[in-house]
């Protein structure tokens, strides 16, 4: 049996188990279809498709079908603190059922509503997990699959190596995605052999030919090693993996006083997590557009290390899938 051949390959419907994970601000809609088209599967950030890139959601989803027949996924951030934004998120998975989007990842909260609606549509959830607990829950709302956030991702990383977060969830009967630190073919066969049935990669597909960022922004990628990744809580209250720049440097990467003991009271949290929320949108869209390089918010994870050309998303597909034979 082929490395290639896994339960994500079936859920998704695709040829090759390889996820283009869902990045806010870097998912624009010729990424997700490059990665998609050539077999693996791409997902859409819809505050990235609508926000950053401009295109009504349903326009977006069009576009993306215009550019490739094969499936694509949607990302759909679970935050319950925000009764509009949940709102919105009911509508757009709605949009993206009907769009005939059938895979979706759920983040954070509890899934549960976008299984029951994805579920009766004939499609399928994976959950993004960073340790036991959060794939219990997952389990307990009827996720299909989990996708395993370890401690060398980009964006919001968890704090389990690859191989401790897939043994603490292994027993639980579901297919396992491996996120963080895949920058190479080798790094895909290796999570493959370790028993995962699948990988998700970020940072990888911003050094790309179709990624919408800045030239500025892929060049840091190429230039950067393991140790340029640091984490820093300035952006979204919780700690982001990012580049270390001289501007990461000048801000620090611990919050602020004021802004730790709001994020810790009971009553003030919520609101805290809330401006974060806001000021995180609109700081990264700025500086993964942004060609100057001054405010340079670049969020990447420990992969940068083996990633050394900028190249088109379908060439990293097809080139990881010979290697896994
Ligand atoms: C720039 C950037 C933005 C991201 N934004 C999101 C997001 O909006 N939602 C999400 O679920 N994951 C997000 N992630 C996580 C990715 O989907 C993926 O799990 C992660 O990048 C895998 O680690 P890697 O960067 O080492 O490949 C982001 C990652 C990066 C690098």
């Amino acid at each position: 049996m082929s490395l290639l051949d896994t339960q994500l390959r079936a859920d998704a419907g695709i040829e090759i188990p390889l996820i283009c994970g869902a990045m806010y601000p870097c998912s624009n809609p010729e990424l997700v279809a490059a990665v998609s088209d050539a077999g693996g599967i791409g997902i859409v950030q819809p505050i990235s498709l609508t926000y950053v890139h401009r295109h009504e959601f349903r326009e977006g989803l069009r576009l993306i079908r215009r550019l490739t027949a094969k499936p694509v996924g949607m990302n759909a951030l679970i935050e319950a603190s925000s009764q509009r934004y949940h709102q919105k998120m009911v509508e757009w998975v709605s949009i993206a059922l009907e769009e005939g989007i059938r895979f979706f990842i759920t983040s954070l909260g509890n899934p549960r509503w976008v299984c029951e609606r994805v579920h009766a549509a004939g499609g399928k959830v994976y959950h993004d997990v960073t340790e036991r607990k959060w794939a219990l829950k997952g389990r307990d709302s009827g996720v299909d699959g989990l996708i395993g956030v370890n401690r060398r991702a980009g964006g919001h990383a968890g704090p389990l190596s690859a191989e401790q977060l897939l043994a603490e969830v292994a027993d639980l009967g579901l297919p396992v995605v491996c996120a963080g630190g895949i920058g190479t073919a080798a790094d895909f066969v290796g999570a493959l052999r370790l028993g995962y049935a699948g990988v998700q990669m970020g940072t990888r597909f911003i050094a790309t030919v179709e990624c919408r960022a800045s030239a500025a922004y892929k060049q840091a990628i190429l230039d950067a090693d393991e140790a340029d990744i640091v984490w820093s809580e300035r952006i979204t209250g919780v700690p982001v993996a990012v580049i270390n720049t001289a501007y990461i440097q000048r801000m620090g990467l611990k919050a602020g006083p004021l802004a730790r003991r709001l994020l810790r009271g009971r009553r003030t949290k919520h609101w805290m997590r809330s401006f974060y929320a806001l000021k995180s949108i609109w700081q990264l869209k700025r500086a993964s557009l942004d060609e100057t390089g001054e405010k340079d918010y670049w969020q990447a994870g420990k992969s940068v290390a083996g990633i050394t050309s900028i190249e088109p998303a379908g060439e990293i597909v097809r080139r990881f899938a010979a290697a896994a034979g």
